[in-house]
């Protein structure tokens, strides 16, 4: 598994910061973590607002573009170890100088060196969606979208929402995905993981998303999966993510394989890999282990996941070829 050659489209950059690296920033800058790690040292969250409030906390110690540019070297690295070639990274300018387009600027200045010097190492390539947080709310979402409009281009490429799924309608954040639409970025919004149906149907008609972060609760409206299907809306799914938040109880019971086999255009990825103790390479396993799936399957997946990545076609036929040369 670890040598397949794998395409991850949803991953956030401080959801995949390694416990011990978060640890050692909070050292040297003095920062009290208290309440954000377990005995064990792994990150600690009982629930999914837990896990917000965790997540959060831990980017308290993420303050400057050096640790940015630290923090997506550790994540590449960790990355390519699992085989991964091309993967698609959420960036929050709210955790990086609080929205202040300069201050994003410098902070996606020291992202971009370090996605550059690890493709240069490891031969990996990175793009970056900017997202706004849903629980911030829609007024700090415009000032987000500000920042990736300004930023739109070879590196940042898509535009996309993720945090708390109860809080408000999407249709109140169109504003913002209108202006990154317009500024040429293709849009991605989180729906459907804790939502029901109706989220997803509220990303592909209100925010007119080309992909869904998660997306999986359609499955509780098979009228639904058929449109996804004809529409050909990707959905970006993290089933290791869902099993360990308990939005499905274990991995035999995650809808993902019905949802291919309806023929929804399916991708996988860890979103948060630390917090939710997986990886690349651990996914694969249990997609085998609880659906059978191969080596086809995976090529499969990982071609339809080059199809659907907001990066320009010289890229992406490089990673196809990729792809095709290993497969
Ligand atoms: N931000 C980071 N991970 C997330 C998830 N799984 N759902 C919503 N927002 C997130
Ligand atoms: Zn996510």
């Amino acid at each position: 598994m670890r040598d397949l050659p794998k395409v991850e489209l949803h991953l956030h950059l401080e959801g995949a910061a390694p416990p011990k690296f978060i640890r050692g920033l909070a050292k040297e800058k003095n920062v009290n973590l208290d309440g954000v790690f377990d005995a064990n040292g792994h990150y600690a969250h009982t629930d999914f607002i837990d896990f917000l409030r965790v997540y959060e906390a831990a980017t308290e110690v993420l303050q400057s573009p050096m640790d940015f540019y630290r923090l997506t070297r550790a994540i590449l690295s960790e990355c390519a170890e699992n085989g991964v070639v091309y993967a698609e990274t959420f960036m929050s300018p709210d955790f990086c100088g609080g929205r202040d387009l300069g201050a994003w600027k410098e902070y996606l200045h020291a992202i971009q060196e370090a996605a550059a010097e690890a493709e240069a190492q490891d031969g990996i390539i990175l793009k970056g969606i900017v997202t706004c947080i849903r629980h911030f709310g829609p007024d700090k979402a415009r000032e987000t979208a500000k920042c990736a409009a300004e930023t739109a281009g070879d590196f940042v490429t898509g535009y996309g929402i993720g945090g708390d799924e109860s809080a408000g309608s999407l249709r109140d954040f169109a504003w913002s995905f209108d202006m990154a639409r317009e500024a040429g970025l293709r849009i991605t919004a989180h729906a459907g993981e804790w939502g029901g149906p109706e989220s997803v149907r509220e990303a592909i008609d209100d925010l007119r998303a080309e992909r869904v972060g998660h997306g999986v609760r359609a499955i509780e409206d098979l009228g639904l999966v058929d449109e996804l299907a004809a529409r050909g809306t990707v959905l970006e799914v993290c089933p290791g993510s869902n099993v360990s938040l308990g939005v499905y109880p274990d991995w035999s019971s995650h809808p993902i394989a019905k949802l291919r086999a309806r023929g929804v255009k399916v991708t996988v990825s860890t979103d948060d890999p630390p917090f939710f103790h997986t990886s690349m390479v651990n996914e694969y396993e249990q997609l085998n282990r609880a659906f059978g799936w191969d080596q086809a399957d995976f090529a499969a997946l990982n071609k339809t996941a080059i199809e659907a990545a907001f990066c320009d076609e010289a890229t992406r036929t490089k990673v196809k070829k990729r792809l095709e040369t290993a497969a």
